[in-house]
């Protein structure tokens, strides 16, 4: 079997990886603390699993509109409606995917031509630049290490070259937890303008912020750049309901258009009952949505109060989603007692010995450091760090 030459180039997801080595260990009967996940531990609310029966009692089971069901792009504009204060046409601005990840995806497939270049912003979800790649484009790395995981305009502008056709936003932050101020979103809307190009938007963690009321939204605050914007959003991190698979996509009716065309030759439109059910978790499970924030706000908390005296580690407070990124290069490179050649042996020798999983940094292009998702309880956050900090502690070279 000879594969593509595109399917050799992609390298498989790590978080994924690094999940399926913890289950691994798991099933074995070890006890496994995962970090590694990228989801809500919550189970979905209440009113997406009514709207999910009702759906199949009235017999919903069949091919769905290729753009989504009538009643969840109106229950999305609503959304967007009351939340944010911005009006979108269910009819023709409005796309429901399967999942965030297909229409990230299929936005790429509407605007990359082979050499185009994509901006991202590492750290950075390793998907964006594996989906790049798939369409022949050129993802362009513009570093945000080196300032607090808030990016540099300046640093962009200079990246911007003829053949850019986009950039790739993500605040709140996987996985830093970092929410973009909102000049910076506003310098960003202009930019987008001033050079025609487009911000895909990816702002799956909005309601997960923890410091401010709302997460800043960048159309509502530069609402000349709407033609440039590409909203996307779904019910996985906001509403716990990752198995269902709904994403959708706000934006320009041309490229709503696009995406939806696309993937009536790539799915067909995505299951109905999970459109059903997140309608009603839209309509109807807002408090859920909130008792959620406030969870993970409290494990914010925790989690930072637990990691800030160990010794060798750097990171920033998060701000949103539920991840904690940290710099352990102190640890890496002949630093340590044992040998810890990079971020991902310092996760695979941290599972092997303290039965903890992380996400190395690497799997998203930022290596030298590991990914903490604290959507556990409270006890496993306790727990977790307890072995951390002792694994440090075994591994420091004093
Ligand atoms: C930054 C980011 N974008 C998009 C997604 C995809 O979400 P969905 O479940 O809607 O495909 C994830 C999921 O982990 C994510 O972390």
């Amino acid at each position: 079997m000879k594969l593509s030459d595109r399917m050799i180039r992609m390298q498989p997801s790590a978080t994924s990886l690094m999940a399926a080595k913890a289950r691994e260990k798991k099933r074995l009967g070890l006890d496994v603390i995962s970090f590694a996940t990228g989801e809500p531990d919550y189970d979905s609310p209440k009113g997406a699993l009514e709207a999910a029966e009702k759906a199949m009692e009235e017999g919903q089971t069949h091919y769905p509109p290729t753009n989504g069901i009538v009643p969840l792009r109106e229950a999305i504009a609503a959304y967007y409606g009351e939340h944010f204060g911005l009006k979108y046409d269910p009819t023709k601005e409005i796309v429901v995917g399967t999942g965030a990840k297909q229409l990230i995806y299929e936005a790429l497939g509407a605007l990359v031509n082979p050499g185009d270049e994509v901006i991202v912003l590492p750290p950075a979800w390793v998907s964006y630049v594996e989906q790049i790649r798939l369409f022949d484009g050129v993802p362009v790395e513009v570093d945000t290490a080196d300032t607090g995981f808030i990016p540099d305009l300046q640093k962009i502008e200079e990246a911007i070259t003829p053949r850019t056709v986009a950039i790739i936003i993500n605040s709140p932050n996987n996985p830093t937890g970092a929410v973009y101020p909102a000049e910076l979103l506003e310098g960003l809307a202009r930019l987008a303008m001033k050079k025609d190009i487009l911000v895909i938007n990816d702002e799956v963690y909005e309601r997960l912020v923890f410091d401010r009321d709302k997460s800043p939204q960048m159309v509502k605050l530069c609402p000349e750049a709407r033609d440039h914007v590409l909203n996307v959003n779904g019910v996985s991190k906001a509403f716990a309901m990752t198995g269902w698979r709904i994403g959708y996509a706000l934006g320009p009716a041309v490229l709503v258009k696009a995406i939806s065309d696309f993937q009536g030759h790539l799915t067909s439109g995505t299951s109905t009952i999970s459109q059903w059910a997140s309608a009603g978790a839209l309509l109807a499970s807002q408090e859920d949505c909130e008792k959620m924030r406030e969870g993970f706000r409290t494990r914010r908390d925790l989690i930072i109060e637990l990691l800030s005296d160990i010794k060798g580690i750097r990171f920033v407070p998060p701000q949103g989603a539920f991840y904690v990124f940290i710099d352990v290069s102190s640890y890496l490179g002949g630093k340590a007692k044992i040998m810890l050649e990079n971020d991902v042996v310092f996760c695979e020798e941290l599972l092997e010995r303290k039965n903890v999983s992380m996400v190395p940094g690497t799997a998203f292009l930022s290596p030298g450091s590991v990914r903490i998702s604290y959507s556990c309880p409270e006890k496993d956050i306790r727990e977790g760090v307890r072995r951390f900090r002792e694994f440090l502690e075994e591994i420091r070279a004093e």
